[in-house]
């Protein structure tokens, strides 16, 4: 693997043989953490490294992951939300950066433009990882994939089928890493809420070199076969004032018993990035159901993140081969 001392803003930045390492670092982590926990120590992978964490968007899953993560390996993380900082405000994203790299070791970013997480990679001079855009959110999928290799022992061939706002940033990091890791990927959504060009162009140039595929539609029926049922809220975050308009839209594509019974598989799991609005784009009894895995996914987060930390600025040579 190659990835030390570089950045992850999208998941464009790492190829498919990379991805695969780190998932199989993930899984190797998430071993010896259970071991950490019973022997009551801490690893070292991350020993004297100091990681920010600028977040100007809420989060539960991945500000814990990359604290837990950093603190598990022996590292010090500084939280810098919305109002504790200057960044866009009083001072440049490209200053802050500039500061920031002189103190730390590595950057964690979630917001609103992609563009600045990008400002932040170029100026800062440390890895920076996208803890979510607009546009992005590449940690998410490594969680996903490792949760669908748990399940079923592999990625290449999995039909996976993600049903409603087919234009939000967990919609296109699918797209990209589908294609690069063989998945076949539909994205079921109202023909408005359709990804852009440029990223389905993209996601099937690399799903043409892996032997996946990406389809795009707006027929609830395309859910037949498929072994991953993934939704995401109907409004991101930032987006609050669009949830009359998108409740009206996307009520057809709500995940409900009935749409899991459309895969005609049994063995169907049901994911989501979470949080999720229950009675929108889930109903409880999918998400509280046994084919759901949205908890697995959930830890599977601390594991991932940190595996991106550790390959990208950890200690152990090892962990980077
Ligand atoms: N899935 C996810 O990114 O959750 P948070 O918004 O809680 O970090
Ligand atoms: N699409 C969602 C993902 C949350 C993890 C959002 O951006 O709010």
């Amino acid at each position: 693997m190659n990835l030390y001392g570089k950045s992850f803003l999208t998941l464009k930045d790492v190829t498919p043989k990379e991805m695969h390492e780190l998932l199989e670092l993930s899984a190797t982590l998430k071993h010896e953490r259970k071991i950490q926990k019973k022997e009551g120590v801490f690893g070292e992978r991350l020993k004297g490294k100091q990681i920010a964490l600028i977040f100007e968007k809420s989060s539960t899953r991945t500000r814990c992951a990359f604290t837990i993560g950093c603190v598990d390996e022996g590292g010090y993380v500084e939280y810098l939300g919305l109002n504790d900082i200057q960044l866009g405000k009083k001072e440049t994203v490209e200053d802050t950066a500039r500061v920031l790299g002189r103190m730390f070791d590595g950057i964690a970013f979630r917001g609103f433009e992609q563009e600045t997480v990008e400002k932040l990679a170029k100026y800062s001079g440390v890895p920076v990882w996208n803890a979510l855009t607009d546009t992005y959110h590449p940690t998410q999928i490594l969680a996903y994939f490792l949760t669908i290799k748990e399940k079923f022992g592999k990625l290449e061939n999995i039909k996976l089928v993600y049903v409603g706002d087919g234009r939000n940033n967990m919609a296109n990091s699918l797209m990209i890493g589908s294609g690069k890791m063989g998945i076949h990927m539909t994205i079921i959504a109202p023909k408005t809420l359709w990804p852009e060009k440029k990223i389905v162009e993209c996601s099937n140039q690399y799903a043409k070199e892996s032997g996946g595929s990406i389809t795009i539609t707006d027929n609830i029926h395309a859910v037949e076969g498929a072994d991953v049922i993934y939704t995401d809220v109907w409004c991101s975050m930032g987006e609050e004032e669009k949830a009359k308009e998108r409740i009206e839209l996307l009520s057809p594509y709500q995940v409900n018993k009935e749409l899991m019974k459309k895969t005609k598989k049994d063995t169907t799991i049901f994911m989501h990035c979470l949080p999720a609005v229950r009675g929108n784009e889930v109903t409880d009894d999918v998400i509280e159901g046994e084919q759901s895995v949205v908890f697995d996914e959930a830890e599977n987060r601390l594991h991932t993140i940190k595996a991106v930390m550790v390959a990208t600025i950890g200690n152990k040579e090892t962990d980077r081969s």
